[in-house]
């Protein structure tokens, strides 16, 4: 799997899976977690080593369980959480130890690659008080790496006039109908990666229509050219499939290069 390395000199995959309703009853978001480890073992075993989960998804025991289950080794995964924006986490330096400590202790991990705050708090004062406890917990070595999530380009401009660690990453909605390009440019000027997460969902059937074309030419599917456009311009994303064959087709991205005409009119989706 090809890396982007991180601005602490960390690499990262270009690629991972969302969990957000994997190990779930009825692959619900809502739904009881089952601990069913399906979806992660074909993951592990098509080479997937970048995992998405976050304490709001409820299933990082499940993430926890398949890596066990996997036997591989834990220095070739790449495991990122979130911290949910409300009171119960952030309220105050307790709030935000417990919760990174609940994620190590579901996750069965001494650390976490990554550790996203999952949404910017109410102001941006906030924000910098959670993010320099978690600056702390990287340097007590809890914590890999730290990032954002669905952070406005305000939010994050903020945050970097104020912070020590700059954020590794900033994970936000983008795919065809919202490309999210202002904050992308923002991010890619500031030294912080972008991953993105929906990326092949809520795409439009004129938006796949116009993908497909593109991609017959090399033997792709939309999604695919979505997700090649994406990692082209340098952003990661994180597709989820319950179905096998979507986990290896949105793999298989690594043997074709998109025009400057193709990226042009992908551009305009
Ligand atoms: N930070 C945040 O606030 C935030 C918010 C939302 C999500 N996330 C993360 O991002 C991850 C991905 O986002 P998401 O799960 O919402 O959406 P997504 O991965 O863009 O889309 C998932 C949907 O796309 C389908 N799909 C996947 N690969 C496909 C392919 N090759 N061809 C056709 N259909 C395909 C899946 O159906 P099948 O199962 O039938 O293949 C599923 O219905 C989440 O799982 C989560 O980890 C983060």
């Amino acid at each position: 799997m090809q890396t982007f390395t991180l601005n602490k000199g960390l690499r990262i995959p270009v690629m991972g899976t969302g969990t957000n309703t994997y190990g779930k009853v009825n692959r619900d978001y809502m739904g009881d977690i089952n601990n069913d480890t399906t979806e992660l073992e074909s993951a592990f075993a098509l080479g997937y080593t970048l995992i998405d989960t976050a304490i709001s998804y409820r299933n990082e025991g499940v993430v926890g369980l398949a890596i066990k289950r996997s036997g591989l080794d834990r220095d070739t995964l790449f495991i990122t959480s979130k911290i949910p924006a409300d009171d119960l986490h952030t309220k105050d330096e307790a709030c935000i130890r417990r919760a990174v400590n609940e994620s190590l202790k579901a996750l069965d991990l001494d650390v976490i690659d990554l550790y996203l705050l999952h949404r910017p708090l109410e102001n941006n004062e906030d924000n910098v008080r959670v993010w320099t406890v978690l600056e702390a917990l990287v340097q007590e070595g809890k914590l890999r790496s730290i990032g954002v999530s669905n952070f406005d380009v305000n939010q994050l401009d903020y945050l970097l006039k104020h912070c020590t660690l700059i954020p590794v990453v900033n994970q936000i909605e983008s795919h065809p109908g919202l490309w999210n390009d202002e904050i992308i440019e923002f991010c890619q000027k500031n030294n912080v990666f972008v991953e993105a997460w929906g990326p092949v969902k809520k795409v439009s059937d004129e938006a796949k229509f116009v993908l497909d074309s593109i991609g017959s030419k090399y033997g792709k599917t939309w999604a695919q050219v979505i997700l090649r456009y994406q990692i082209e311009r340098n952003v990661i994303v994180i597709p989820k499939s319950h179905k096998v064959d979507n986990q290896k087709a949105n793999l298989e991205i690594f043997d074709f290069n998109l025009t400057s005409e193709e990226k042009t009119l992908i551009q305009k989706l």
